[in-house]
């Protein structure tokens, strides 16, 4: 635990996140909430920018919105220069309707909707990354319709294995992702957008994976992605001006992981890819990240009270929190793991392996693990690292009501999103008439 960047205490022995005592905030916003650190979020963005800028300055940095998106969220990444990646309907109007501009947006999806392709239309959204030879087709349609051109960028799958969960692998061959290199499908999908007058084809994009803790798999992606674009420059004429590749880099979900650092991952992709370019005698590209776990991740942390303490003689230890599966699925889904600490007491030893189980109505054990100090009903429990696909991924299963987000800098609290009320859950429901509730007018009211 002593390595943890979170784990900041204050004289009372709080966990402090962006200068914000989390027991004050847990009363103030109640519980489950989530909490950034504005300043980590703004440090990441600068680090990212800073660090492939000095080594290839015509780069851009678009954070993945997938990760975390609120309006407040698209306003601070547009402080801080950054491009956005939006991948649905709902992240581009999150966007636009927080002023992000929209020549800095790049619009994915592997099944844009029409109401999608209308919204990237009217917005006039930086770049299309078009998905399918079926989306291709259909754009090229959209944009004849609305007498306006599309620019383009082009998804291929490269085909590189990653050692990530497979539910977060999507660079390999057997993926629903992009077109793929093997076989000539790309190869058709650039020919073809070549051809559409409709089209402006500026580039290629690839996405290999999240989580990704080594730097190989982005340097085969680089060799693999230059190899093809030399390639279909040699064939076909094709210039690449923008190379997208993609986001991916993993973060410290505890001890045991060791992510690379920015600068690693920045010193494996930007000279590779200059000299790989220069092999071939290509000119070089704009080159475009989109990181997103690695924005946001450490800077959340979720808070939770513990309600139930339950002790199973010569097992374990079980602690329920007020949250789980509908704050935070990533356990259930890919097996992560987190670590937690006891917010009010932060500053004490951990004592004791427990098992930190959610108050869904099934088995949602959020931590499988945790060792934490001793613990009490009443007791805050911090888990770290919810920055990313917490927030994003949440559901109002049973029922439950969604949890604020909270922004915190230099000891100063902002709500970025408020907690959903019990009227919000039922807000859409409609009751068909004949499933109405009988109104008698003599009807009788017990007291
Ligand atoms: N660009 C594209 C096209 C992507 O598909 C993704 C993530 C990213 C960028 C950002 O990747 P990151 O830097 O965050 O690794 N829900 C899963 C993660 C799904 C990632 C999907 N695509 C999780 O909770 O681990």
């Amino acid at each position: 635990m002593s390595e943890n960047t979170m784990l900041k205490t204050n004289e009372r022995g709080h966990l402090v996140v962006g200068g914000c005592d989390v027991v004050e905030l847990a009363h103030k916003y109640g519980t489950p909430l989530y909490v950034y650190d504005e300043a980590r979020i703004r440090a990441r963005c600068r680090e990212y920018i800073g660090e492939f800028t000095r080594r290839y300055p015509n780069v851009e940095i678009a954070y993945a919105g997938k990760a975390a998106l609120t309006m407040g969220f698209a306003r601070l990444m547009d402080q801080e220069g950054m491009g956005l990646d939006v991948a649905s309907a709902g992240e581009l109007y999150t966007a636009l309707q927080a002023g992000f501009p929209p020549e800095r947006i790049k619009m994915h999806g592997n099944y844009k909707s029409n109401q999608e392709y209308r919204m990237a239309f009217e917005a006039g959204v930086g770049r299309v990354v078009v998905d399918s030879l079926i989306e291709l087709r259909q754009l090229s349609c959209w944009a004849k319709k609305l007498d306006a051109v599309a620019d383009i960028l082009i998804r291929v799958r490269p085909g590189i294995d990653t050692h990530t969960h497979e539910l977060i692998q999507t660079g390999q061959v057997d993926s629903k992702f992009g077109v793929a290199i093997y076989g000539g499908e790309a190869r058709q999908a650039i020919e073809t957008a070549m051809e559409l007058e409709s089209i402006r084809l500026h580039g290629l994009h690839c996405h290999i994976g999240s989580q990704l803790l080594e730097t190989d798999a982005f340097e085969r992606a680089v060799d693999q992605m230059v190899h093809f674009i030399a390639e279909m420059h040699d064939e076909l004429g094709f210039e690449c001006e923008d190379l997208d590749v993609g986001g991916g880099l993993g973060i410290r979900y505890t001890e045991k992981d060791n992510p690379p650092s920015v600068a690693e991952l920045a010193e494996a992709i930007c000279p590779r890819l200059r000299e790989r370019l220069a092999e071939h005698g290509l000119a070089e590209p704009r080159l475009i990240l989109e990181p997103g776990r690695s924005i946001v991740g450490e800077a959340g942390v979720t808070i939770y009270t513990v309600g139930v303490v339950k002790e199973i003689p010569d097992l374990r230890t079980y602690i329920a929190v007020d949250g789980g599966l509908s704050d935070n699925p990533r356990p259930a889904l890919y097996d992560a793991v987190y670590e937690a600490v006891v917010a009010n007491r932060a500053d004490e030893e951990p004592s004791q392996w427990v098992r930190v189980a959610g108050k869904h109505c099934e088995t949602d054990t959020l931590i499988e693990d945790a060792y934490i100090a001793t613990v009490e009903p009443g007791d805050l429990l911090a888990v770290f690292a919810t920055g990313a696909y917490n927030h994003a991924m949440a559901s109002n299963y049973n029922r439950f009501t969604r949890p604020a987000v909270v922004l915190c800098c230099d000891g100063n609290d902002e709500l970025l999103v408020e907690r959903e009320t019990l009227a919000d859950v039922v807000s859409h429901d409609v009751v068909p008439r004949h499933l109405a509730v009988p109104q008698t007018e003599e009807c009788e009211v017990g007291e």
